[in-house]
């Protein structure tokens, strides 16, 4: 699989911002993700993919070191045991690239909330929804949270179905969460993922999303 999960990096901006106007084009304000890209409860990975060029090969590119000048770093602060790791982490990103899509979290207290997640329309049920979830699993059990929880549309049957097979539960409603059209939001939640038998299904899954796609690339710190 040429997709590949990485934490944003200020080069992505435009084109998360983007995909975030196609996919919630009600959302309004849109989310200031400059500004969050510096909270540190606040996590984005990206899906990324190199550019083709015309002769169908990807672009070699130049690699550039990504130091602490994008996202790396932020909860870290948050989470002693971590910090130094994720300060030495390197990742190398090339110059062509395309962001196909972006997940964003808040880490507060024991819980990993995804408040957004989205794929470029035109590159849809290619797994990459299902990678940008697994990247944020990853993410939220590297940091310790003890549950993964988010919010969505009740008529949002895609995405329900998405979070659905990564073992996420409807727990509760809220009522006419939706300013547009006040339409109902179900709460999600996935049970604890540490517990042998999340981890079990997660790995299952994890497998299987190889086995149908091949091998990705997935940093998240
Ligand atoms: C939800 C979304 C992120 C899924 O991304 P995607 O890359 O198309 O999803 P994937 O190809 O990885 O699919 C993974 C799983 O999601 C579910 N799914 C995705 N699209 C679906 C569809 N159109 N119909 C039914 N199930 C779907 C399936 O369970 C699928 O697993 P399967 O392939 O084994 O059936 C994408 O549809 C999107 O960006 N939607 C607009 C933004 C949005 O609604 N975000 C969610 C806000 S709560």
């Amino acid at each position: 699989m040429d997709v590949a999960i990485r934490p944003i990096i200020e080069d992505d901006l435009d084109m998360v911002a983007r995909i975030e106007r196609q996919a919630f084009p009600t959302l309004c304000p849109p989310t200031p993700l400059k500004r969050e890209m510096g909270n540190r409860r606040v996590r984005y990975l990206v899906a990324w993919e190199p550019l083709p060029l015309d002769d169908g090969e990807t672009s070699s590119g130049e690699y550039r070191e990504l130091g602490t000048d994008g996202s790396i770093g932020g909860l870290g602060k948050l989470m002693g045991a971590v910090k130094d790791r994720l300060g030495q982490r390197k990742v190398r990103v090339p110059t062509d690239y395309l962001v196909q899509g972006f997940v964003g979290l808040w880490f507060v207290a024991d819980e990993a909330h995804i408040t957004a997640i989205a794929v470029e329309e035109d590159s849809r049920r290619r797994g990459i929804g299902e990678l940008l979830i697994i990247g944020s699993i990853y993410l939220a059990m590297h940091l310790n949270s003890a549950v993964v929880s988010l919010e969505a549309r009740v008529s949002n049957y895609p995405a329900r179905a998405l979070y659905h097979k990564y073992g996420f539960e409807h727990v509760g409603l809220r009522k006419a969460y939706y300013t547009d059209n006040r339409e109902d939001a179900v709460i999600m939640t996935t049970q604890p993922i540490h517990s042998p038998d999340y981890q079990a299904r997660f790995m299952d899954l994890r497998r299987k999303f190889s086995d149908r796609y091949g091998e990705a690339s997935i940093v998240v710190v």
